[in-house]
Parts: structure tokens; C-alpha cells; sequence
């Protein structure tokens, strides 16, 4: 189904569009050549994700696909290794850039149920230093993963062990505001055990475009050089980075709503038959759909405009709320849910 049909689209939260507030920002953001470094609108916005994410420098990229590659290729070398979870988006979600234009070997790891990876198969996975073995050189993360906060003393100890074996530690944190919000700390705090940090703007802060990766003055140097590579020097893109200012101003607070949202439509969804519904952390609802039901279930909301990604045979839902997904949203998804399952 065309999106634009679509009248509640709970597939993504990288669906939403930009505001009048946003679009009057952008249009009034001052700009110039980023490639020579002329942009101060870039600069501000990069200085500031830097500040709020307590690390040195940061840089503004494309996307958030983009920003997790400079990282993995700022920390390994050709023929690296970097150590990662199975579901993790930097290893499978992002057609196997690492390995394709990295040259990096990925070591995947079974992620637990809640998004950890456990501490005894990261240290039976890092390769002690011998010819045979790719060079162990990085570990990375994920928070929120599907959605799900990583508990801090797992970040702590998981981060502990790497740096022991001499690892440096990546976080994907396109939603770390998310994970912030809903724990009520600092971002910088669950930020703080890590050398880089990818953060996208393009997510449930609602800007239509821009990742920062943030880290140390020397590692953003070299993410310069990198960027340029992979073709992400961008010129007068003030225009966009200030749609990423306005939302770090505007729209992180508000992230709460969006989880309320999420924990109301999970709840009204595991009252239905047939659905087994996880509770949300923050703004990803999981839905497992009795087989008998699942495809004629996902086309009765496709039918009615309700997007959502349906996956395994329409037997698995993801249903994710954000900023164009009001609580009126909600109740009219959870009315026609219930005019399906409940008849
Ligand atoms: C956790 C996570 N990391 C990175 C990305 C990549 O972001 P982008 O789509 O901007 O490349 C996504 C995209 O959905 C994501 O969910």
C-alpha cells in the first residue's frame, strides 16, 4: 500500500514529517559550504549533540547507516573484527556495509530476549592475538534495541569486559533519547562508557534527514576523511542540520507522550484474542499473531489505512509511535482491532 494512503502509519518512526515550526526553521537556517567547513548552522548543531552527549566532537552525516559505518571503520582496520549482536542493526540491517566497504569481519553474537549479549560468549568470542584469527578490536551495541532499554549494569559490565581486552565500544544509539527519556537520565549518562555514539535525528526526534556520531576530537578528525569517502561531505545541508537542531530543542521531552502512547496501545492490544503483545520500554510495540489470523488480520488493517510492518507471514507486528501518531490514532487503531478480533 502507498504510504501517502496510509491515514496512521505505526511502521516507523522515521515516518514522520517535518513540522511548520521545523520547516519555518530550515528555511530561515543560515548556511554555507560544509565541505570547507562553512556551515555554521552544521557546526552548531554537531558542537551541540556533542555537549548533550558529554563527548568531545561530533559529526553530521546522512544517516544513520552512514554514521554506524564511519564508526566501525573509524575503530577497525582491513581485516578487523568487530563484535556485535545478531539483531543489531550496524550488523544486519545495513546490507553488510562493514564487511562490503570496511573490509571489517563481523563476529555476531545471539542477542538475549531483552537486547543484552552475554558477557560469556563476548569474551569467548574476543580471538586472543595469533595469525590465524581476524584482530578483535571493537565491541558494539545497540539502546534502544527493538525498542528495548539495556539495563545500565549490563552496558557497565559488557563495557568493562571489552575495554579489559583492549576493545574500543561503539553504540548505535539512534534512539538513546528514547532510552533517556524513559529512564528520566541524562543521555550523556548511558552515553559515558562508550567511544563513539551514533545518534539519528531522523527517528522519533522527527527531522527528515541527519545522524551525528559523536566521540573523541582525534576520532572525528579521522570521521572527516571517512565521511568524504563514503560520499557524506555535504554542502549548504545548514538547511537540514537546522531541522535537527529544532528537534533537539522541541521534540525530545515529548518522547514521554509517545511512550504513554506505546504502553496504551500495547495494553488495549493484549486484551484482544489471538494476540500475544510484549510491553514497550519506550515507542516499539511487538505483536505475535495467532497463525490463523495473521494475514487476514494485517490485511483488515491495510484495508482500513493503518500501516504496520507485518513480518514471519504477518504472524509478528511491529507497531511504533510517534510524533504524527496522536492518542485519537490509538483508539481508532485499537476500534478497528477489536472490530476484527472480537467479532
Ligand atoms: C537502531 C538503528 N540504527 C541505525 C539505523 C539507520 O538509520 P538510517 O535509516 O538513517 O540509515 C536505524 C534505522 O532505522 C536503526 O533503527
Amino acid at each position: 500500500m502507498e504510504a501517502a494512503a496510509l491515514k496512521y502509519d505505526f511502521r516507523s518512526d522515521t515516518v514522520t514529517r517535518p513540522s511548520a515550526g521545523m520547516r519555518a526553521a530550515m528555511a530561515s537556517a543560515e548556511v554555507g559550504d560544509d565541505v570547507f567547513g562553512d556551515d555554521p548552522t552544521i557546526k552548531r548543531l554537531e558542537a551541540r549533540v556533542a555537549e548533550v552527549i558529554g563527548k568531545e566532537a561530533g559529526i553530521y552525516v546522512p544517516s544513520g547507516t552512514q554514521s554506524n559505518l564511519i564508526a566501525l571503520t573509524n575503530h577497525c582496520e582491513r581485516g578487523d573484527e568487530y563484535i556485535v549482536g545478531q539483531q543489531a542493526h550496524c550488523y544486519r540491517w545495513e546490507a553488510g556495509g562493514a564487511a562490503v566497504l570496511g573490509s571489517i569481519q563481523p563476529q555476531p553474537l545471539e542477542n538475549a530476549p531483552d537486547g543484552t549479549i552475554p558477557l560469556a560468549s563476548i569474551e569467548a568470542a574476543i580471538k586472543p592475538d595469533d595469525p590465524h584469527f581476524a584482530r578483535t578490536r571493537l565491541f558494539a551495541l545497540e539502546n534502544t534495541i527493538g525498542g528495548k532499554i539495556l539495563p545500565a549494569d549490563y552496558v557497565q559490565a559488557a563495557t568493562a569486559l571489552a575495554k579489559q581486552h583492549a576493545l574500543a565500544c561503539h553504540l548505535d544509539g539512534a534512539r538513546l533519547f528514547n532510552a533517556a527519556v524513559a529512564l528520566g537520565v541524562p543521555a550523556a549518562q548511558l552515553a559515558q562508557p562508550f567511544d563513539t555514539v551514533s545518534i539519528c535525528l531522523s527517528k522519533g526526534l522527527g527531522a527528515p534527514v541527519g545522524s551525528v556520531l559523536v566521540g573523541s576530537k582525534e576520532a572525528i578528525a579521522r570521521a572527516r576523511r571517512l565521511r568524504k569517502m563514503l560520499g557524506g561531505g555535504m554542502r549548504q545541508a545548514g538547511i537540514l542540520a537546522a531541522a535537527g537542531l529544532y528537534a533537539l530543542e522541541h521534540n525530545i521531552e515529548r518522547l514521554a507522550q509517545d511512550h504513554a502512547n506505546a504502553r496504551t496501545l500495547a495494553q488495549g492490544l493484549a486484551k484482544l484474542p489471538g494476540l500475544t503483545v510484549g510491553m514497550p520500554d519506550t515507542n516499539i510495540v511487538f505483536v505475535d499473531i495467532d497463525p490463523s489470523v495473521g494475514p487476514a488480520f494485517a490485511a483488515h488493517l491495510a484495508e482500513h489505512r493503518i500501516g504496520v510492518v507485518s513480518m514471519y507471514g504477518s504472524t509478528r507486528q511491529r507497531w511504533v509511535t510517534h510524533l504524527d501518531v496522536d492518542a485519537k490514532a490509538i483508539d481508532e487503531a485499537l476500534s478497528l482491532a477489536a472490530q476484527f478480533l472480537s467479532r
